[in-house]
């Protein structure tokens, strides 16, 4: 397992533009996780809001709140991961003035992140100035922006026209100039992810943009197969374990040797002493040990 070495931070992320090996970001939303992603030496944790989605069941992104976000990065950071701590903020908590957008920044940053990330290009550049004026740190992500979900007219890849193509560079850029210290790029060609890379001098980190960033992102439960039955896996996302699979597999077992009173053992159960157990007269005691029963 490679482990990370030293605790990663915003600036030394933006320094490492360009550089080999590229950055690894994975999502994660509890302890459990966040120890999985620091473990296997991932530089960046990010607490996205697909919380939404794959941990709270709902649809789409729209559903969390700052509050929900908080209590998940608070999670993870109670581990103390080496990885950078990423804070997605919500849809609607960086959108109607700066005095909210800080606000809700800075409880995210209070939850624990080393940094927030926010989505939208041009749009959002008086949000990414008012978080960075408070001294936070802030990645961009343009391309699919799920919180635009309804604008957009669904999950669709982004930027495949020459003047689509163009607009994204250029919010690349509006983002870069304001200071940002990486960007995602979300379901984009790989020739345009190439384009934008090549242009701003900060880092991306694709997902579903092909291996011309400088990085890339996964969610945890994507890399591990743990989705619900009848999910379509997008094309970019590419799983190492089947978890779902193996989690029910798992589940059904311990189902089964309850039923059959093989679970718990004499070995997985508290006992008194013989003595006490005959004076409590428990179980008819006699002083004899139970048998041992063999999973
Ligand atoms: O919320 C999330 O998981 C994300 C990644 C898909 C980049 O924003």
């Amino acid at each position: 397992m490679a482990a990370a070495t030293a605790r990663m931070t915003a600036p030394a992320v933006r320094a490492r533009k360009g550089s080999q090996p590229p950055l690894v970001m994975v999502t994660a939303y509890d302890a459990p996780s966040a120890r999985t992603v620091d473990a296997a030496g991932a530089d960046m944790i990010l607490v996205g809001d697909s919380l939404a989605m794959v941990v709270l069941g709902y649809d789409d992104t729209l559903q969390v709140t700052t509050a929900d976000m908080a209590h998940h990065v608070g999670a993870v950071a109670r581990t103390g991961p080496d990885a950078l701590v990423v804070a997605d903020l919500p849809w609607l908590s960086y959108h109607v003035s700066r005095e909210e957008t800080v606000h809700n920044a800075a409880a995210l940053i209070r939850a624990g992140a080393g940094a927030v990330k926010l989505e939208g290009g041009g749009k959002r550049i008086d949000a990414v100035q008012a978080i960075l004026d408070a001294e936070i740190p802030v990645m961009g992500h343009i391309g699919l922006t799920p919180q635009s979900i309804h604008a957009l007219g669904g999950f669709k890849v982004q930027g495949k026209q020459l003047d689509a193509a163009q607009a994204l560079t250029d919010d690349a850029v509006a983002l870069a100039d304001a200071g940002c210290f990486a960007i995602v790029l979300e379901c984009v060609p790989d020739a345009v992810a190439r384009m934008i890379t090549e242009t701003v001098p900060i880092p991306t980190i694709g997902i579903g943009a092909g291996r011309h960033c400088d990085g890339q992102v996964l969610v945890w439960h994507d890399i591990l197969g743990f989705e619900a039955p009848g999910h379509r896996r997008p094309k970019f996302v590419r799983a190492y374990a089947e978890f779902e699979r193996d989690a029910a597999a798992a589940i059904e077992r311990f189902c089964a040797d309850v039923r059959a009173g093989t679970f718990p053992s004499s070995a997985e159960t508290y006992h008194m002493t013989d003595r006490m157990a005959e004076a409590l007269g428990l179980y008819g005691a006699t002083g004899v040990a139970e048998p041992e029963l063999t999973q």
